[in-house]
């Protein structure tokens, strides 16, 4: 089959057309034809090998998987015998190891069925981002319908996500970005919309119950300022921390200790 492949870690040029062996379907496994892939963050991530930290996990010299790309929509090829719930022919979105390829095997568990009115591009670009969001709002924010929230990187893949997920759960949504944004995260539900380069979000005149932050590009105690006495700041990444630790581990040691306004969460990939 035709995919895209890397060896090694580096800029765009580490990326080739080949053609490799088709994934086999194993016992636990779907095999799903690939209509579209998603392309977010977490491709540059794998591509580059940065943040170093992440290396451990990733692949220490290079890549452990050679086919770049999570986040995929497409139709179920075959399905390994203990799989139930989907069938060939199925149209689907989800997480597949190695979306840039005509065909990836996934997780069942990873996997859900297309709704009709997604295409498959935009299906394609739901999974990394709205898990991330939900995750972030509902499981480490533990958002309330009547609270307050502040989403930084508003205008991002996962920002956009944020917002949306934060007005239907009943909160009250600032949205962080720049200035060519401010009109899109408007559209999508904020109740308020903060020009980071305009205005600082967290100069202590306004406090927040939840601070998502996507951006990563600000200290732990700026942001910590912005939050309520017993508010949430959920670091989900951003690359403000560099080529060694990245946004996302941003003050990760100093953090216990620190503690004076509010709880301090970390989303991890999954
Ligand atoms: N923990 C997890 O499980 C998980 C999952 C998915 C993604 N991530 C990570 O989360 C991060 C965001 O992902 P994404 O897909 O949303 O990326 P993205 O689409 O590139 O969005 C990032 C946003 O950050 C904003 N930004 C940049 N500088 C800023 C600043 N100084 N202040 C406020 N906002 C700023 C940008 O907005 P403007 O253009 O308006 O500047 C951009 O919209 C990445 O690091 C990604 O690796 C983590």
């Amino acid at each position: 089959m035709k995919a895209i492949v890397q060896d090694r870690y580096g800029t765009a040029d580490v990326l080739e057309f080949s053609d490799i062996d088709a994934p086999v379907v194993g016992e636990n496994g779907v095999l799903v034809r690939v209509h579209a892939a998603g392309c977010g963050p977490d491709v540059w991530h794998l591509m580059t090998g940065m943040p170093y930290m992440a290396r451990p996990m990733i692949g220490l010299r290079k890549p452990k998987g050679r086919v770049p790309g999570w986040d995929v929509a497409g139709t179920v090829e075959a399905v390994g015998s203990s799989v139930e719930g989907f069938r060939p022919g199925d149209q689907v979105m989800g997480l597949g190891r190695g979306s840039f390829a005509e065909l990836t095997l996934a997780r069942p568990d990873k996997l859900v069925a297309k709704p009709a009115g997604l295409s498959f591009e935009q299906a394609a670009a739901a999974p990394i981002s709205g898990v991330t969001a939900l995750q972030a709002l509902r499981d480490k924010g533990k958002l309330r319908a009547g609270q307050t929230v502040l989403v930084i990187g508003a205008g991002g893949g996962v920002g956009t996500f944020t917002v949306q997920i934060a007005k239907a759960l009943g909160a009250t949504v600032t949205g962080v970005c720049s200035t060519s944004k401010v009109d899109l995260v408007r559209s999508i539900g904020a109740d308020d919309v903060i020009d980071y380069t305009r205005q600082d979000f967290a100069d202590g005149s306004r406090r927040w119950d939840v601070v998502i932050d996507t951006a990563g590009r600000r200290p732990l105690s700026m942001l910590r300022r912005a939050l309520t006495a017993k508010g949430t700041l959920v670091i989900v990444g951003g690359d403000g921390g560099g080529r060694w630790t990245g946004g996302f581990f941003r003050g990760l040691l100093r953090a216990p200790i620190r503690r004076r306004h509010g709880r301090t969460s970390w989303l991890w990939p999954s």
